[in-house]
């Protein structure tokens, strides 16, 4: 009974230590390493408005184009700024220490920040940016209390305001309409007219952003996948070959 007890208990374990967000509620994403366009969409988007202060210095440029279904070209026109080559690293020239300076903490380094604290996390986050005039970026967050990081996708979001308290926040960011889908009350609000994109619309960058994070945290993800499946076809013609097999030893027998 003891044994069964300890098995559970280092069974469970691992689901207790993802749940880990702060307190917070976190909103749940399934990542798709298949949908290419969305992996796109996510480069371009973090060269456009993360890569200038986070790096994601253990991954190249051209592994990822072949991973996300670019060419080198591609990836050389449309998502290499500066004088980088598609063979390098995806790295920045942010001086850590300066960084450290302006913004209270360096902005860490971001190949592996879906396996730190998991997908849900960072989606969590990085819709979680609300008003707080009394911070040093006039922003706050709901899962990185007091963080060092500024809106930087506020422009598309929009000025977020929040009306609960950390207890509230806690127990359920929103609740959704049985009947329509549709969320109603909820934490936040958005002031009309002030982002470039609709909520759905925002999601969906956040969504397309974090499943190509994810994909950086874990590239050979894509390969075991297609290994997989070739396995699977191998053994299946190969159980036809032995199976002949079988039938020819056993036919003088029978
Ligand atoms: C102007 C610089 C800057 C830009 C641009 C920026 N960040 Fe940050 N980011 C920071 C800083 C600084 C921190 C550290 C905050 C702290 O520890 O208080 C941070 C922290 C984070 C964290 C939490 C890291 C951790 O686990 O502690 C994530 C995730 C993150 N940023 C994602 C992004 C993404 C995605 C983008 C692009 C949409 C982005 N950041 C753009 C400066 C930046």
């Amino acid at each position: 009974m003891k044994k069964i007890i300890l098995t559970l208990a280092v069974l469970l374990l691992p689901a207790l230590v993802n749940a880990a967000g702060g307190g917070v509620h976190l909103d749940q994403i399934e990542v798709d390493f298949n949908n290419k366009s969305s992996l796109q969409r996510g480069m371009k988007t973090y060269v456009n408005n993360c890569l200038g202060c986070h790096s994601m210095q253990y991954q190249r440029y051209l592994r990822t184009a072949e991973d996300i279904g670019l060419s080198a070209a591609l990836m050389k026109e449309h998502l290499i700024f500066g004088e980088q080559k598609v063979g390098e690293l995806i790295t920045n020239n942010m001086p850590k220490a300066d960084a450290a300076n302006w913004f209270g903490t360096a902005p860490p380094d971001l190949t592996l920040e879906t396996k730190l604290k998991g997908s849900d996390w960072v989606y969590t986050y990085l819709r979680s940016f609300y008003q707080d005039e009394s911070r040093p970026w006039g922003v706050n967050n709901s899962v990185f209390k007091d963080v060092g990081m500024p809106n930087v996708l506020g422009y598309l979001q929009g000025v977020q305001l929040n009306h609960c308290s950390a207890v509230e926040l806690a127990e359920n960011s929103t609740e959704i309409d049985p009947l329509t889908g549709v969320e109603i009350g909820g934490c936040y609000s958005l002031v009309e007219g002030s982002g470039e994109q609709t909520a759905k619309e925002f999601d969906r960058t956040i969504y397309d952003l974090v499943n190509f994070m994810s994909y950086i945290g874990a590239p050979h993800t894509m390969q075991s996948q297609s290994m997989g499946v070739k396995v699977l076809i191998f053994l299946f013609i190969f159980f036809f070959f032995t199976y002949a097999l079988k039938k020819e030893y056993w036919r003088d027998i029978h």
